[in-house]
């Protein structure tokens, strides 16, 4: 039976990473589509399916990053289209969940933008989403799923990204910047057969950092700084300075997302001691050595 479902299962490439979507779909043995993706001269998106079929349930592959905006527009034409040509089931695969840090208030009057992003996608005719290490700091999964009537399922990519990060590093401690990554960190500890710790992270702006001051025992130890998305680079910075600071050998880091959106990122953080730096392919980059079709064809499999 769950055979039978599966070879239905048509997978549908957004255009920020077809190659992930035909992944998913050669570990399914099933069939990658590949709409038509335009964009007008005024910047308006066009998507044309032509005389496509879908299956009755798909799984529509889009990340958020870069141009999250367009991504998401993108998102919703194509998955209100699906639904008019007879997908009874779409389950969004987002890699890579933008707005998941606009989840709460800080300033009077401030939008909620995770709440409204997900009843525009509900209205757009989503049932599912599967995304990888969501950003769940203030909100759990309970919460967010209260936004909307969309199922969400996570995957997390720790134990693929320490295998990977870990290679050529003795015994490393493992470190998280901040008490949201103690997930990743432990993940990543388990699988390297080591201890982790995480730091205290103080967030004064987008992009000033501060870490309260605290000697992780890195003297003389290899290292390997675990997070879920490095964006600025400041974040990573500051630990490795820190970590050098107090005599710490080789410094490997991995995160799940390289938002990397400043032109600096990369740079910054091998100027400040980084020797490594290994992602995933949620989001195209240059380090995305770390595969995550498996794990999402795995949870396709489980839910469908
Ligand atoms: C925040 O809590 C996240 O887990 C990351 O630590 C953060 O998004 C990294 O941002 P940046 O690279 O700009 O410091």
């Amino acid at each position: 039976m769950k055979e039978q479902q599966l070879m239905t299962l048509d997978i549908i490439a957004g255009s920020s990473v077809p190659g992930l979507a035909r992944g998913i779909a050669r570990r399914l043995g099933t069939t990658a589509h590949f709409p038509r993706i335009e964009k007008f001269p005024d910047g308006e998106i066009h998507v044309v399916e032509g005389d496509y079929t879908p299956s009755q349930t798909v799984a529509y592959v889009q990340t958020m990053h870069p141009h999250p905006n367009d991504m998401l527009v993108e998102m919703e034409f194509t998955v209100d289209l699906l639904k008019e040509l007879g997908a009874e089931r779409v389950i969004a695969v987002i890699p890579y969940v933008g707005y998941m840090r606009q989840d709460t208030r800080h300033v009077k009057g401030e939008a909620i933008a995770i709440r409204s992003m997900l009843k525009m996608l509900d209205f757009a005719g989503i049932n599912d989403i599967v995304g990888v290490d969501m950003h769940l700091h203030r909100l759990g999964m309970e919460e967010l799923a209260s936004f909307s009537r969309i199922k969400i399922h996570e995957v997390g990519a720790a134990e693929l990204l320490a295998g990977k990060a870990g290679q050529g590093l003795t015994k490393p401690l493992v470190v998280g910047p901040d008490s949201e990554s103690e997930r990743w960190a432990a993940a990543a500890a388990q699988v390297l057969s080591t201890d982790y710790d995480v730091l205290e992270k103080h967030r004064l702006s987008a992009r000033e950092i501060e870490h309260r001051p605290r000697s992780l025992d890195a003297k003389g130890r290899d290292v390997l700084i675990i997070d879920d998305i490095v964006s600025t680079g400041g974040t990573i910075m500051d630990v490795i300075k820190s970590l050098r600071a107090q005599g710490a050998m080789r410094v490997n880091v991995a995160c799940t997302h390289a938002v990397l959106s400043d032109i600096d990122s990369l740079t910054g953080l091998f100027r400040a001691g980084m020797d490594e730096f290994v992602s995933t392919n949620t989001i195209n980059n240059e380090f995305g050595i770390v595969d995550v079709s498996g794990l999402i064809a795995d949870k396709l499999k489980t839910i469908t």
